[in-house]
This record gives structure tokens, sequence and C-alpha cells, in this order.
């Protein structure tokens, strides 16, 4: 028989949705692979920099707005959708009280400024520890999600053998963020390193990441040899010293702090004249990404030990975290390989991972 097992609907708690035509199609695959809601994260074009449409900062799009767009694009699928509010150098303390006191303001999320794709909107983060915000988030429980990288360093700091981005902000920025702000909720977005999986575990309980599963299967090697560009996300793929550190961390049995997030996002360019656009296409398939990662790191999903691991994952930490309803419907992964095709939205095309690692899908989702 076809090695099985049932998990519940699970939110995927960070992803990118967009905000144009495609918008329509990649909820869909959202509902496709089993969610019940999600995390949109807020680098939209224009960004999600204000709660309420009624707010008159600049033009940015609002997190009212936003939500809404979303929630009607599941087809009232989707129970839950938190869109953070992107910190920029127009975020108030006062924006932050008056989000959270309406329930309308879940999350922010720190973008180190041109860090990623649609970070030309993030500011510093000493601008946050020291204007109030991070104070505010502190009082209001809202929830800081961090994309982990230290930005504006030269090639030798930004991606090299000692040390790299995210290790520097995780090794210098973290403990002074923690210490100075003990009760903020924080989330480390897209964990990627040894360095990052050890500050998580030591940090307090309410500290937690969220991991992907392109950096549970592959390394730095999987992008270069025959650069499979596909798989150029940020932040970049590590060693396997590191990809050991996540697996050892998503797929501990007492596991309480890293939890499901996709970082799923949809590209219709990936390459331009001179460069790539920093991002992995994974919605549809996630789940069965992630048991296929579990598998690598040696969790054998044929027994229910291991399945209940995966579950944990990613369908509960971080459920409970953000307080998320418990799903009650479920769905069955099956050990049989998954149909992948390219996603076509009009005369655009998006290419999910597998495809782009020429690789096949081992799980699918019994249909
Ligand atoms: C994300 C995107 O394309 O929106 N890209 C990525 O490489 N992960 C932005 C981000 O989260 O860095
Ligand atoms: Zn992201």
């Amino acid at each position: 028989m076809t090695p099985q097992f049932t998990l519940p609907h699970w939110y995927d708690l960070h992803t990118h949705f967009r905000q144009d035509e495609t918008l329509p199609a990649t909820v869909k695959d959202h509902v496709s692979m089993q969610c019940a809601g999600a995390l949109a994260m807020p680098n939209t074009a224009p960004p999600v920099g204000k709660v309420f449409e009624a707010d008159e900062v600049s033009s940015y799009k609002s997190i009212e707005q936003y939500r809404s767009e979303i929630l009607a694009a599941s087809g009232g699928v989707f129970k839950e959708v938190i869109v953070p509010l992107y910190l920029t150098q127009d975020t108030t303390p006062e924006m932050i009280e008056k989000g959270a006191a309406a329930g309308v303001l879940k999350a922010c999320k720190y973008y180190p400024p041109h860090g990623t794709t649609g970070a030309e909107f993030g500011a510093p983060l000493d601008r946050f520890m020291e204007n109030g915000v991070f104070r505010a988030l502190e009082q209001a429980g809202v929830t800081l999600c961090i994309h982990g990288e230290e930005h504006g360093l030269g090639p030798e700091r930004y991606f090299d053998r000692a040390e790299n981005a995210e290790e520097i902000f995780y090794r210098d920025r973290m403990p002074r963020l923690v210490d100075s702000f003990p009760d903020l909720r924080i989330v480390g977005e897209h964990l990627t390193t040894k360095v990052g999986v050890d500050f998580i575990l030591e940090a307090p309980s309410h500290v937690k990441a969220n991991i992907t599963p392109q950096h549970l299967m592959y390394t730095v090697g999987s992008l270069l040899n025959g650069l499979k560009y596909h798989l150029y996300c940020l932040p970049l793929v590590k060693y396997d010293e590191d990809r050991a550190a996540l697996r050892a961390a998503a797929t501990a049995t007492n596991n309480t702090k890293f939890f499901a997030g996709t970082d799923s996002a949809p590209h219709t360019k990936k390459t331009t004249p001179c460069g790539c656009a920093a991002g992995c296409y994974t919605g549809g398939i996630a789940p069965q990404l992630y048991a296929q990662a579990f598998e690598m790191a040696g969790i054998d999903l044929s027994q229910k030990a291991g399945q209940d691991i995966l579950e944990n994952f990613l369908c509960t930490i971080g459920r409970e975290y953000y307080d998320l309803p418990m799903p009650e419907q479920t769905f069955i992964l099956e050990r049989s390989a998954e149909d992948v095709q390219p996603l076509k939205i009009g005369d655009q095309t998006i290419i999910p991972l597998p495809l782009g690692m020429e690789c096949e899908l081992p799980w699918r989702i019994r249909r």
C-alpha cells in the first residue's frame, strides 16, 4: 500500500501574494495546498505601509485593503490572513498603538533597506529601536517579523567563508534587540544559518523562527552547480553545516520554536539582463516539499512518530503562536509523485521550484 497519512489544514506563516493580476492564481495555489490561511508579506508595489485605508500616509497600500483582497481571492476558504505592516521611515508608534487597539495590526515586518525583492522602503533597524516603534510593538503584543540580514555590506562580508549577512545580523543585532525589548514577540523569518538557529534556541520562548522547504533541502552548491537560478532566493541557501542545524531544529521531537513559512515568492521574470530576481515559488506544493525535506533529514514518515514531528512543524507551532483557529478540515499526503506544472497567468509563467531544479516531487496531496 502507498504510504499515506492525514494532516489538518495549515497556515503558511510567511508567503508573498503580490498585488497585481497574479494574486488570484497564487492564492488559489495556496488554497489547493490545503492552507487555512496565511501570513502575507507586505512588500507589494506600493508596499503595505499603513494600517487603515483612511490613513493619510503617502500612497501606501493598507492592511485593511490587502487583507480583504486576499480573503476575497480565497473564495471564502481562508479563515484568517495576517498582513504585517511594512516598517518604513513613515511608521510611528501611534500607528502601532491604534492598529493594535483596533485588532487590525497583528505583526510588522522589518526589511533591511534594499536587502531583497521589494525592500527599498525599509529603514535601518536602529531607527525603530530609538523612535518608539519597537517599544510600541512590545507593549501592544504585536509580533515583529524580521528579515535578519545586515544591510549595506561589501561583498566580502555579505557572503564569505568566515561570515555572511545573516550571521552578522544574528551575532551583532539580535542580542541587542532581545535585551532591549525583553517582551517583544519576534519571529526570525526564513532562517538559513546555524548561527541563527543557535540564537533562536537560546532566546526566550516568545522568540521563534520559520524555515522554508528550500533551506531544508538544498545548499549553496545546489544553486551554483549549473547556476540553478530558480533556487536563488534571499537569504541565500547556505552550507551543509547550516542545513544540518536547520534540519535538526525543524525535526526535533521537542521542537517548540521552528515552524513552516514557505517564503513562496511568485516571479514572472526570474532573470533580467544583468541579474536575477530573488524568490522561489512553492505555491501548491509546500506540504509535499516539507515532507520530502523531512525524509531527507532522516524522518520516517511511514511511522506515526515521524508524522507527528512534521505535523508539529507544519500545522501546530506557528498556528498557536499567532493564536489562529484550529482548522476542522484535514487532507491526505501520500508517497506518490506529484504532477508539478508551471503556473500560467495570461501570457506570464511562474516556475515552481521542483521544475527549476529539474527534480521530482515524491509526495502528493490526495485529490
Ligand atoms: C521575496 C520576494 O520575492 O518577495 N524574495 C525572496 O528571495 N525570499 C522577498 C523576501 O522575503 O526576501
Ligand atoms: Zn519573504
